[in-house]
């Protein structure tokens, strides 16, 4: 395999994990099994994202839509969220990996919260990397949360109109003090953003891998860094302007 360029790493990796389900229905387990493989993908991911210097890793865990699955593997998943929370401790104080959620945690079960906000303030002194935990987490809840907040801060006369800006929007997000993730890998194949990050992805470069997240190991992670490598961030310049930037600067000042 070509070797990844430490220079040209993103600085923010999301992760839509998706395929536990089908990994599971073709081994003809129950979707709980593959829920469970998936931690270990999990684990890889984050571990492979410090050891190269990943700065932030967000990880979709839970939507705000997956509220409507099953009563029972709902709370499979809260109970393997939990362990999962206990279990990564001692990794992340050794590995100096700070947690942070981010999503309407307050619908969580009390048992999980309760071990989410001890993590996070366990773990609040970590400097290497902040791994994000996005649970019951929704974009378009997000944005209307802050729209929410930022108009409660102009009737407190904190805010005015015309001081909302992209920049001060931005603040009202959860992911307040989180740079935008550059790239977005998605697994199990599906086509779509389901309702995550919306206003964070506006320029995040997407990869989508046939790969169940079960089966997303090192070697595929690494696989999808080393195609973001070869991307070209245009931001909306043209190519030129991109591979010369010193030349159109002078020219657009
Ligand atoms: C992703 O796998 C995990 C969660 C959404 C919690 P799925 O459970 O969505 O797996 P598929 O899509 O049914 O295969
Ligand atoms: C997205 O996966 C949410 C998570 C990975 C947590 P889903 O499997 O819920 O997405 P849809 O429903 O297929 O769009
Ligand atoms: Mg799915």
């Amino acid at each position: 395999m070509e070797r990844l360029n430490p220079d040209k790493l993103p600085q923010h990796v999301a992760i839509i994990m998706d395929g536990n389900g089908r990994w599971a229905k073709k081994r003809n387990l129950n979707r709980i099994a593959g829920h469970q493989k998936g931690i270990e993908s999990v684990r890889d991911v984050v571990r492979t994202s410090r050891e190269l210097g990943i700065k932030w890793l967000t990880l979709y865990a839970f939507s705000e839509e997956n509220w409507r699955r099953p009563k029972y593997e709902i709370d499979t998943l809260m109970d393997l969220l939990n362990r999962y929370l206990k279990g990564e401790l001692k990794e992340m104080l050794d590995n100096g990996i700070r947690l942070a959620c981010i999503g309407q945690t307050e619908k969580l079960p009390q048992e999980v919260q309760r071990t989410l906000w001890q993590t996070i303030e366990k773990t609040a002194h970590n400097k290497e990397m902040t791994l994000i935990l996005a649970l019951s987490y929704g974009g378009r809840q997000e944005i209307v949360q802050s729209v929410r907040n930022m108009l409660e801060d102009i009737e407190k006369g904190k805010l005015t109109v015309k001081q909302i800006t992209e920049e001060r929007l931005s603040k009202y997000l959860y992911t307040a003090g989180i740079p935008y993730p550059d790239l977005l890998i998605r697994t199990s194949g599906e086509y779509r953003i389901s309702n995550f990050l919306l206003w964070q992805m506006a320029y995040t470069e997407i990869f989508i891998t046939p790969t169940l997240w079960p089966d997303f190991r090192r070697e595929r992670y690494l696989e999808a860094l080393l195609d973001y490598q070869k991307r070209e961030r245009r931001f909306g310049y043209t190519g030129e302007q991109i591979i010369h930037p010193k030349q159109e600067k002078t020219q657009h000042k």
